[in-house]
């Protein structure tokens, strides 16, 4: 099969893209340093036409292989209380997934003849992030791809990992949505002064969402075409990037531009 990804993720890019990447796009760079924005969504950054031949060989060479993640609502979340009011949602999701860190995996091996797998894994991906983050991150990233077909969303959570002292203090989530043509819509929503009130379009071709997390979001069921629904898939494919410790060595940092050899931004800046 052919690899229709780049192995640079910077080759994907448009040259609204490339600025971002370089730094040169001041209402972007380190947009999530202010601690009031923890979602970016970044239109026109990567190349629609060559977007939708990834996804479509990323379609092809993965929607066998995905596998169902599902956590419904728990069975007893009505019948187990005892008190008005006192319910309690955990997360619930439902969609399907590849995960990209067992070599041996058949999604493995597909993700990696599209050339998918090595542009997670590029320099430019990682720089990408830490460009719209404005922090200085970690090598060694997380790379998943997700698969919503029809009805597929996630319930509210915050994706909060209190028990990880590298990920507790907040930690950045880049998405790349390759959305098919059957897909009427789907939406994330988040929280704003308190309030699960803010809403942006995620079923884009080609869009980029950048997340300082924690944060309360969902993500709304994937609504399908009348008609469509074979075809109507949203990927995603993500990374996950840990701050680097304040110490790190530089080998083992991917920085923002123009923080060359500055220190990290403070915790909370
Ligand atoms: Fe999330």
């Amino acid at each position: 099969m052919k690899k229709l990804f780049p192995s640079e993720f910077a080759d994907l890019l448009t040259p609204k893209g490339r600025r971002i990447l370089d730094g040169r796009d001041k209402t972007v760079s380190g947009a999530l340093l202010d601690p009031a924005r923890r979602f970016v969504a970044l239109q026109g950054v990567v190349d629609a036409d060559r977007a939708a031949a990834c996804r479509d060989a990323l379609d092809k060479a993965l929607r066998e292989l995905v596998v169902p993640m599902e956590d419904p609502i728990p069975h007893d979340s009505i019948s187990g209380m005892t008190m008005n009011y006192m319910e309690l949602l955990p997360k619930t999701v439902r969609v399907r997934t590849a995960l990209l860190e067992n070599r041996r995996s058949r999604s493995w091996r597909a993700a990696e003849a599209v050339g998918l797998t090595e542009m997670l894994r590029s320099d430019t991906f990682a720089a990408f992030a830490a460009a719209v983050s404005g922090r200085v991150l970690r090598r060694g990233w997380g790379i998943q791809v997700l698969c919503y077909g029809p009805g597929d969303y996630s319930g509210p959570h915050n994706d909060h990992h209190p028990e990880e002292a590298e990920a507790r203090d907040g930690y950045v989530d880049m998405h790349l949505s390759l959305t098919m043509p059957g897909v009427d819509h789907q939406y994330l929503v988040y929280e704003k002064d308190g309030h699960l009130s803010e809403m942006t379009r995620v079923s884009t071709v080609g869009g980029v969402t950048v997340y300082r997390l924690p944060f309360w979001h969902y993500t709304t069921p994937l609504l399908a075409r009348r008609g469509a629904e074979a075809h109507s898939r949203r990927w995603v494919l993500l990374g996950t990037f840990l701050d680097a410790a304040p110490q790190a060595k530089p080998s083992t940092t991917v920085t923002p531009p123009g923080l060359s050899g500055a220190r990290l931004p403070a915790r909370g800046a």
